[in-house]
């Protein structure tokens, strides 16, 4: 098969791109990205030389620069978005032009050439959960709050609704916090990580006891693998980690593994509209295609907290020039 990886630079779909070359020596893969602030080709350096992968720059809301790219593959794996919550709140137009309006392009490219088309999308489309409620699943009603979540929800609905109306083969994976290698350091886990070694303090938003699910991102990279080629076209799959936990708790892990005291957390103004909770229910994929989360929460800590020692040169070119700027609109400093 031959892949078209929208956001292949970015976290996650750079995990998938080594991913699928690694486990699909048959396969192709062409990354499109915008190569945002987000987007680092330095995540892709593995996969540089193969002659199975090409890399092209551009933007998904540009619909000349799709169309022959979706022409040539066989299918789509939409990864590419505005992903983080924090900068939807500061500038909600991007996310909107990227997430929404790049999704509808792709798609219209995706039924003009009858191609697969799986969308990666997030739990947050489902909203809060309360401490007592059950988790999110397939059927949960969507109830976004951020910008960041509303506009991914709006993304879900046009990849459904181009299945209903014109048939385009689609799936849908909601999924929920990822973390492992080339995790970009504006995100919890590698921004506390980063910061601690440096000898920084890490900023935690209000109480620190919103919870969030953590999913590694090779657990994560399968599920999508998993659901582009043998799940159900039409359906969406609920993707979690089986690591619910409080955000002070993982600043506390993290705390341990860099030899640091509580000293080093520093307690800041809460996230407007902070989601409190978020958990998912995953039997769905775990009944129909056998799918489950393999890393563990204190495994896959443990060696991202290792990724990142031993890739200083990475998130210390990652954290200077504009990171610097986002850094002190958003924390103050
Ligand atoms: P990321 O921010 O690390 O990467 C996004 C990538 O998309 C970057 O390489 C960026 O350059 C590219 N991009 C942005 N706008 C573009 C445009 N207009 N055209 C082409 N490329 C563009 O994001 P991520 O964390 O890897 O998330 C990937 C996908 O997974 C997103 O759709 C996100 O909503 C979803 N998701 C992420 C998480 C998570 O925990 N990170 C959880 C659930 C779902
Ligand atoms: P984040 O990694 O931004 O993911 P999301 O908002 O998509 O869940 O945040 C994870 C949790 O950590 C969330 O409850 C907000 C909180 N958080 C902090 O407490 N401090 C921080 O500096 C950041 C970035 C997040």
């Amino acid at each position: 098969m031959k892949l078209l990886v929208t956001g292949g630079a970015g976290f996650i779909g750079s995990n998938f791109v080594h991913h699928v070359l690694r486990e699909h020596p048959e396969d192709e893969v062409v990354v499109f990205d915008l190569l945002t602030y987000a987007g680092n080709l330095e995540n892709l350096r593995e996969a540089e030389g193969n002659p199975r992968f090409r890399f092209v720059k551009g933007d998904i809301a540009d619909p000349e620069a799709v169309k022959p790219l979706v022409a040539e593959c066989d299918a789509v794996v939409h990864f590419a978005a505005e992903s983080h919550v924090d900068r939807s709140i500061m500038e909600p137009s991007a996310f909107v032009r990227t997430n929404v309006l790049g999704t509808q392009v792709l798609l219209d490219a995706a039924r003009e050439h009858g191609r697969r088309f799986h969308h990666v999308s997030t739990d947050e489309v489902f909203g809060a959960l309360g401490p007592d409620d059950v988790p999110f699943s397939e059927t949960t009603p969507y109830d976004p709050r951020s910008p960041y979540s509303a506009s991914k929800a709006g993304s879900d609905h046009l990849v459904r609704a181009y299945f209903h109306t014109f048939g385009l083969p689609v799936t849908i994976t909601n999924c929920s916090n990822n973390y492992g290698p080339y995790h970009f350091p504006e995100k919890l886990i590698p921004l506390a990580i980063t910061n601690l070694l440096e000898g920084k303090k890490v900023p935690v938003y209000g109480d620190g006891k919103q919870v969030r699910d953590w999913l590694h991102v090779e657990d994560h990279c399968r599920a999508v693998d998993l659901v582009l080629r043998r799940g159900r076209i039409g359906e969406t799959y609920c993707v979690g980690g089986n690591g619910e936990r409080e955000n002070i708790e993982i600043v506390r892990t993290l705390l341990s593994h860099v030899g640091r005291d509580e000293g080093a957390i520093e307690y800041v103004k809460d996230r407007p509209g902070h989601d409190r909770r978020y958990a998912i229910d995953f039997s769905k994929i775990r009944t129909e295609l056998g799918w489950e989360p393999s890393v563990t929460l204190e495994e896959g800590l443990r060696d991202t907290v290792e990724w990142f020692r031993t890739h200083e040169d990475w998130w210390k070119s990652v954290k200077s020039g504009a990171y610097r700027e986002y850094y002190g609109r958003q924390y103050g400093k």
